[in-house]
């Protein structure tokens, strides 16, 4: 039999098609709720959301794939005639963007596997998409990941009741009409048995690759993460006729605090590379031009390489908050909403991924990465690895983000010639 007469025979495979990809980044970037000016805008279980997610079921159809929805709303794609028993590889990434943000974030690991199965329709590859990845839909990130790999045990229909979208649904309400359902978490939960490792494709969202002209990298460490929401109240009072010295101002010790945490995380982050601190959110009440602000509700993202650092971090925003909000007389209430730790990604995995690499002629740089991922969520379970893509400028989470896709498309490569070793 000739070599090209097996090719056939395996499924008639052929090659990575960028036009295709392309297309896809195009597609799904049409569905939003924001016009594309101002940004693309995918919260989770919105119409748009279910549009694009919809799009790439019907695309892995075409290529002969079929699809099954877990109780956390993840969406799975396998070739037909591959079992969801047997070992496989899987890759995928989220479908939900932050508000206004880009085309690529997420997107990349979703249409790279979806190319790699065209190319390859009987791949040992399932595809999968994680509902909620971003954490601004409901207030708390990799909802989709956590659930499956927990079975509802680390993330818990209870703790799920508590959160709220913009329209005031918990993520069991929003979710309901689109598979999730808390009553099978803990049967349909992740099994390591039915895979051979997860490799999520991503756009780098730093300015690491692109300065460097590096086109695809491999992930060797996903940095740690703790993010909080405070309070602090004061007494909202009248503007004109409260003396200076006699406020309770909460907008003004916040102001105070954010600078602080801005000088201290500066210090850190000449310590300890990568360390980083935002504050993303802010509300002020009752937020009008005449009465002294009585209330601030703001939130805190802080994130470092390592576990020691994550510790300094939190000791900081504590005592910092603690002591600003005493001096001036002020309440405050802070609480930590969620604390991951760093994690390192599988040798075996990355060393599967540069030797494909190798094979194709690229050499594949290591690179941290600042954002958290889905993979991180899986990494405890399942040999994990990631892929990243350069990013235009280091610039993400912002309709600007651009990635090229002659570079995504030798990601595609990379990943198809690991899954198919
Ligand atoms: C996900 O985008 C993150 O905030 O790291
Ligand atoms: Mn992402
Ligand atoms: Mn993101």
């Amino acid at each position: 039999m000739s070599s090209a007469a097996t090719h056939e025979h395996v499924g008639m495979s052929s090659s990575i098609d960028i036009t295709r990809i392309a297309r896809d980044i195009a597609a799904i970037a049409g569905f939003s709720e924001e016009p594309p000016a101002t940004g693309y805008s995918r919260p989770t279980f919105s119409a748009a959301w279910a549009v694009a997610r919809d799009y790439i079921i019907a695309e892995a159809a075409k290529t002969g794939c079929r699809h099954r929805i877990d109780a956390a709303g993840n969406v799975h794609l396998r070739p037909a005639g591959l079992a969801w028993e047997t070992p496989a590889w899987l890759s995928g990434s989220h479908l939900d963007s932050v508000p206004t943000g880009g085309k690529y974030d997420g997107v990349v690991g979703v249409v790279v596997p979806l190319e790699v199965l065209r190319a390859h329709p009987q791949a040992p590859l399932e595809l999968v998409l994680f509902a909620e990845e971003e954490g601004t839909t409901f207030n708390l990130g990799m909802l989709g990941s956590r659930i499956w790999a927990g079975g509802g045990a680390t993330l818990t229909a209870a703790d799920l009741a508590k959160l709220r979208n913009k329209h005031g649904q918990s993520p069991l309400e929003a979710g309901r009409p689109h598979g999730v359902d808390p009553s099978r978490f803990a049967l349909d939960k992740l099994n390591a048995a039915h895979y051979r490792g997860f490799i999520e494709v991503h756009v780098e969202q730093g300015l690491a690759m692109w300065d460097q002209n590096m086109p695809v990298g491999v992930v060797t460490v996903i940095n740690g993460r703790r993010q909080y929401a405070c309070t602090i109240t004061g007494k909202p009072n009248h503007a004109g006729s409260t003396e200076m010295g006699g406020r309770h101002d909460a907008l003004a010790a916040f102001a105070e605090i954010l600078w602080q945490l801005e000088q201290g995380a500066l210090r850190l982050n000449a310590e300890s590379a990568h360390t980083v601190l935002t504050v993303g959110q802010l509300f002020v009440r009752p937020n009008a031009i005449n009465v002294i602000p009585g209330e601030v509700v703001f939130t805190i993202d802080f994130r470092a390489q390592t576990a020691k650092m994550l510790d300094v971090g939190n000791r900081m925003i504590a005592a910092d908050i603690e002591g600003i909000c005493h001096r001036r007389q002020l309440t405050f209430d802070l609480q930590r909403t969620e604390a991951l730790p760093p994690v390192p990604m599988s040798s075996a995995v990355c060393r599967a991924l540069r030797t494909a690499a190798t094979s194709l002629g690229i050499s594949l740089p290591d690179v941290a990465s600042g954002a958290l991922h889905d993979a991180a969520i899986l990494a405890p379970l399942l040999a994990t690895a990631m892929l990243f893509v350069a990013s235009k400028d280091g610039i993400s989470h912002n309709p600007a983000e651009f990635s090229r896709v002659e570079d995504i498309a030798l990601a595609a490569r990379i990943l198809a010639a690991t899954v198919t070793a």
